[in-house]
């Protein structure tokens, strides 16, 4: 059934993308959704593409290219890709995604960050690193990757999170197209149990494309009318392009009980359930910002780190949720032997 409503997902999406005029996207979606991860298992394979990332640094053949049936097979199964997105800006995505990336990442599951705000990305500011290579020098090769360029090109966070950053300069951009970003995202979920992606607001031709990749989404809006506005839009969009209801988490962030503005109010008048709250807490987030130490690096026993918390075993929750949904379906697609 899930698959099922992917292959539909994926055939709205395409004429979607055709009523837009956007032609140029459409060949890039029939290469779409490998998944079926059994969330148990992410640690076990990350370890071993781990293993396999160091035992291919010291091989002296070439390594497979794009016309070889290794280097198309997937190393694993995909790991989650997780997109943190807010159809209005300046609402606290960027924020929540270093954190998020920084929550998720382990040494048994780890994660890479992938900012892809082409223009202005500030995911690398937030990370206090000083960017050399960026998602232009991994969209350049999308056709001929393989695990030493992507090593080569992420960033490593102290804490061991990988980062893909945004290009040096905004005029960059240009050269980094929609179908090679998904194809970057797309070999980058083969390596990494997490791939946790900050957007820009706009919903451009990049944004499209981590949305098809993405496993869940994470929409983010703030308790004031213009994005409560702009969060209704975005969830009419979604179901334009049929991406699965319950693969969205909402989450309010900047939360101020002086503001007057619920998450029950929120919710009853989205429709749609809030499933994390951030508080507001001004001096916290900008020291944090304008030091580059992520706020789950800190002490975690008080808001809004404790909030953030919460929102990162909600995901998990989701996750976990989502792998069994998918494994049960192909329980049930698998034929069975004894006609039982
Ligand atoms: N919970 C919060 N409480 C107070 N300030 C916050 C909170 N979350 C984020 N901020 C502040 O809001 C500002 C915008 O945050 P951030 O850059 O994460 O938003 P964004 O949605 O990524 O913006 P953009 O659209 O520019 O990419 C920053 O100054 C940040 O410090
Ligand atoms: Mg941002």
């Amino acid at each position: 059934m899930l698959q099922c409503a992917r292959d539909k997902r994926r055939r709205r999406v395409t004429s979607t993308f055709a009523a837009l005029n956007l032609a140029d996207l459409v060949s890039g979606y029939l290469h779409i959704f490998q998944y079926w991860l059994d969330i148990r298992l992410v640690s076990e394979r990350a370890g071993d593409q781990k293993k396999r990332i160091e035992k291919d640094k010291g091989r002296k053949e070439p390594p497979p290219g794009p016309d070889d049936e290794d280097f198309r097979r997937p190393a694993r199964p995909a790991g989650r890709a997780i997109a943190v997105y807010s159809a209005k800006g300046g609402v606290g995505v960027t924020t929540l995604a270093t954190n998020l990336a920084v929550g998720l990442h382990t040494e048994e599951t780890p994660a890479v960050l992938v900012d892809s705000c082409l223009q202005f990305g500030d995911v690398s500011v937030f990370l206090n690193l000083q960017v050399k290579n960026s998602i232009a020098d991994l969209s350049a090769r999308a056709e001929e990757l393989d695990n030493d360029v992507v090593d080569e090109v992420l960033m490593t966070h102290e804490c061991g999170l990988r980062v893909l950053a945004a290009p040096q300069r905004p005029e960059m951009a240009d050269d980094v197209h929609a179908d090679q970003v998904r194809k970057v995202l797309q070999f980058l979920k083969r390596v990494f149990a997490y791939v946790i992606i900050d957007t820009s607001s706009t919903m451009d031709d990049t944004t499209l494309a981590v949305l098809d990749v993405a496993d869940l989404l994470v929409a983010v809006a703030t308790p004031d009318i213009p994005a409560i506005k702009d969060a209704r839009l975005l969830f009419d969009l979604l179901n334009v392009l049929e991406f699965p209801a319950g693969h969205v988490l909402f989450v309010l962030n900047k939360m101020d009980r002086r503001t007057g503005i619920t998450a029950e109010a929120v919710a009853e008048n989205l429709k749609h359930a809030v499933d994390g709250e951030i508080p507001y807490a001004e001096q916290t987030v900008t020291a944090s910002v304008n030091r580059g130490v992520p706020l789950l690096l800190g002490d975690k026993s008080r808001p809004p780190a404790r909030n953030l918390l919460d929102l990162l075993g909600a995901i998990k929750h989701k996750l976990v949720a989502q792998a069994k949904e998918e494994e049960e379906v192909k329980e049930a697609e698998r034929p069975r032997a004894f006609g039982r």
